[in-house]
């Protein structure tokens, strides 16, 4: 009979020899049908990882302590990292991109008179309002976009923001070219003088850690990634003043690892 500490050790090695044997002969597939892919994956709120991917806090998703903690330690890094800048106060509105479950909302919606989550999930966002409201905040406004449409957010969101928040979305869209799109769109949205914290998940010398470029279902956690200086210029190019990066090899309250966060100014 075979436990299923063996039964996980098995699909392991071969997900692995996968990753290898794809990497090996240079396996790809099309953005458009990544970006297929990716719509199906975030709308199948039946799937056993649904959830937990999008960072619903509870049974299925994160344990609470765990899911406030994750927020926290969030607002705690953009408090640090507003001391870098001269941001005005009271601070308007603030966009969350990929808002998930609401553990960024139900601290950033206290900094602002409004919070605008972002999502490719109506259950989702629906999630993240019962979240923001549990917390006594009223203020929170859902914007929904397709995963094939993202510029759809500029026509639905009408005021820019002091601070646009992307945190554990990057490593799951379809390519890093698409990636870039979502820096493209957050310089938009941001107003003169406020800034921008994105996180990506970052590369490294290991092969392991390059894109994915295939199989959204099975690699969704690690689909996007870029080298830190990769990322950094790509913000300039999108027009940002990139003011800080900080690292984060191994982040404990999700078992997962290699995030760095960019601060980044759009001058006034
Ligand atoms: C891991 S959760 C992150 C939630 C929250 N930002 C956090 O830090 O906990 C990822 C969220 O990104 C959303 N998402 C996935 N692809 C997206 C895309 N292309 N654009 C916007 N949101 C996306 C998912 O629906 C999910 O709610």
């Amino acid at each position: 009979m075979i436990d299923t500490r063996t039964t996980d050790c098995m699909k392991q090695l071969l997900k692995r020899s996968l990753l290898a044997a794809t990497r090996l002969i240079g396996y790809r597939e099309s953005e458009q049908r990544i970006i297929r892919q990716s719509g199906e994956f975030w709308s199948d709120t039946d799937s056993s990882k649904f959830r937990a991917y999008s960072h619903w806090k509870g049974e299925d998703g994160i344990a609470d302590a765990a899911w406030l903690a994750l927020g926290k330690q969030h607002l705690d890094l953009f408090h640090r990292m507003i001391r870098l800048t001269e941001m005005r106060r009271p601070i308007d509105r603030i966009i969350e991109w990929g808002c998930g479950g609401g553990c960024n909302a139900v601290h950033f919606a206290r900094e602002a008179g409004q919070f605008i989550g972002v999502d490719v999930s109506q259950a989702t966002l629906e999630e993240c309002r019962r979240a923001v409201s549990a917390a006594g905040l009223g203020n929170f406004l859902p914007v929904l976009v397709d995963v094939a449409a993202p510029e759809s957010a500029l026509e639905q969101i009408t005021d820019a923001c002091d601070l646009f928040l992307c945190t554990y979305v990057m490593e799951l869209v379809p390519t890093p070219a698409y990636g870039r799109r979502i820096v493209d769109i957050a310089y938009k949205l941001v107003r003169p003088g406020g800034l921008a914290i994105i996180q990506i998940k970052y590369a490294t010398t290991d092969a392991a850690t390059q894109p994915r470029r295939w199989g959204y279902k099975l690699n969704a956690a690690n689909m996007t990634t870029y080298a830190i200086d990769q990322f950094w210029e790509i913000c300039q190019q999108a027009g940002f003043e990139p003011l800080a990066v900080t690292l984060q090899p191994k982040q404990t309250l999700i078992g997962d690892e290699r995030y760095a966060y960019f601060t980044l100014s759009r001058g006034a």
